[in-house]
């Protein structure tokens, strides 16, 4: 299948596990360069660009924290030295403190926001001023605690419904320029960042019973969504919050 990705250049935030490394292996499955970005692990990283190598694509290790600005600056300005430009920004890093909301101090809401919602701002500001090959896609990734009440999910859930109108307001303000800017919304996906969850196997169970479509989604489920959305098939597509969670959010 030809989506007319091959060549284009794309940045993955947390891409060295989990749902960004899927994310930035299918990008590769269709010829995109990809940079990988990390913050603590560095041999994950490294394992996600052989990976990236290994299906013809060009891989880049970029470490950085997405909530410190001049670390996103630092992380753009290698991008520019190896490549030139970026077409594509996946902004997939998230972290947060799951806690009762009763429990949770302004101290890790803040923490959690700069991660999770105010990140995309330096991510897009710093984007915009490389160059690209031709239209630019930025896809943000959020969960359904922006929209639903989750247990211990307070902090996460409110950062990730900053996240969803941000990407709005930034879709409205630079399409205008050629950027094109949607986020996707996941269900419950069994990755490191469940670990977590002091109730891991009962969110899994729960998440499995009530999901219409049978199955609990996977990395790769998130990713195609992702990567159809940095196609031409979906030029019109703009400001949207796509949902990938199996019919789980559409139940009464
Ligand atoms: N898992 C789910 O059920 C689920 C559901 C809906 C949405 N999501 C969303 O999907 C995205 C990925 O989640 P995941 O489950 O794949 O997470 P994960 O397995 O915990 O992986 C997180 C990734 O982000 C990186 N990272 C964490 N904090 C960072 C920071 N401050 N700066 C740069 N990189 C950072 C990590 O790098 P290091 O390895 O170096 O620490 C790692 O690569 C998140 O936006 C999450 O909210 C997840």
């Amino acid at each position: 299948m030809d989506l007319k990705l091959r060549g284009k250049k794309a940045l993955v935030t947390g891409s060295s596990r989990g749902i960004g490394r899927a994310i930035a292996l299918s990008l590769a499955e269709f010829k995109v360069d990809v940079a990988i970005n990390y913050l603590r692990q560095r041999s994950r990283a490294e394992e996600t660009a052989a990976e990236i190598e290994a299906r013809g694509a060009g891989a880049l290790v970029v470490k950085g924290n997405v909530a410190k600005p001049e670390q996103v600056e630092e992380m753009f300005g290698h991008i520019r030295d190896a490549w030139g430009g970026l077409d594509i920004l996946i902004s997939n890093a998230a972290s947060g403190v799951l806690r009762p909301a009763t429990e949770l101090t302004l101290h890790h809401f803040h923490w959690t926001m700069d991660i999770n919602a105010a990140a995309l701002l330096p991510l897009v500001q710093e984007f915009v001023k490389l160059p690209s090959a031709g239209e630019k896609t930025v896809v943000a990734v959020s969960s359904l605690g922006a929209i639903r009440a989750i247990r211990n999910y307070a902090a996460v859930g409110a950062s990730k419904a900053a996240l969803e109108s941000m990407v709005r307001h930034l879709a409205a303000e630079l399409a205008p320029q050629g950027v094109r800017i949607n986020a996707v919304s996941a269900g419950t996906v069994d990755t490191d960042a469940l670990t977590h969850f002091p109730n891991r196997e009962e969110m899994l169970q729960a998440s499995l019973e009530r999901t219409p479509a049978g199955r609990l989604v996977s990395t790769q489920d998130v990713a195609n969504t992702v990567v159809f959305l940095c196609t031409e098939f979906a030029s019109m597509v703009h400001g949207q919050t796509i949902v990938v969670d199996g019919g789980y959010s559409i139940l009464a």
